[in-house]
């Protein structure tokens, strides 16, 4: 196979742009995504709350959200991305979908900590499960192999609660999070927001 395909590129290029996210899109409702030809796609690898996960983080964080005075992420929204891959073309999507499954097994992500970033505010953990880390690094492992550029930072997982946000002093109560599936996710334009849909999940 090609050290660099079709779909690589085009993630070379978004990953460069860096700053661009779907900050200024997002909203606290969701919506349909809007009815256009799927050229370029934009994914990312994600852990995928269950509806009981999505309500214990709901009432877990609450009360920072309000206080931050953000714009709050719709609570269907909320995810932990693993590897975000940027626009790719429909070969490049299915190079990507091709690399799971990646075999660390079930693992409980706690997620206990509220921060600030940039105006983000996020809802992370105080110390990160060792079989999370492992899939994130043979996920790229794979990833790059294929020609798909990994930003040099550090990964640090955690759920997007709100943007334009400011920093709040705010203990959470610990969300238990079973983890057992990864999920290859699209992300939408739907009018100014975003939809986000899961194309494809894998147990771990
Ligand atoms: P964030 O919530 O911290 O912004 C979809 O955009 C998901 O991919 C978000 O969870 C986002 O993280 C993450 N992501 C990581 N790198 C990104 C980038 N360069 N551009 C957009 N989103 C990125």
């Amino acid at each position: 196979m090609s050290r660099r395909p079709a779909g690589a590129p085009e993630a070379d290029a978004n990953a460069a742009r860096g700053g661009e996210t779907d900050a200024a899109q997002d909203e606290e409702t969701g919506g349909a995504p809007d009815e256009r030809p799927r050229d370029s796609r934009r994914v990312f690898f994600a852990l995928w709350p269950d509806d009981a996960t999505r309500t214990r983080l709901a009432r877990a964080t609450k009360e920072a959200v309000r206080r931050s005075g953000g714009r709050p992420i719709a609570k269907d929204r909320w995810h932990v991305t693993v590897a975000f891959l940027g626009g790719l073309t429909p070969a490049g999507l299915e190079i990507a979908s091709g690399v799971p499954p990646i075999a660390v097994g079930p693992f409980a992500l706690t997620l206990d900590v509220i921060g600030a970033f940039d105006s983000t505010l996020w809802l992370g953990a105080r110390s990160v499960p060792k079989p999370l880390m492992e899939l994130e690094s043979r996920l790229w492992h794979v990833l790059e192999a294929n020609g798909f550029v990994h930003e040099p930072r550090i990964y640090r997982p955690h759920v997007t609660l709100a943007r334009r946000a400011r920093a709040v002093d705010v203990e959470v109560d610990p969300v238990e999070w079973p983890v057992a599936e990864l999920a290859l996710v699209e992300s939408l334009p739907a009018g100014r927001n975003v939809y986000y849909e899961v194309l494809q999940t894998w147990s771990l």
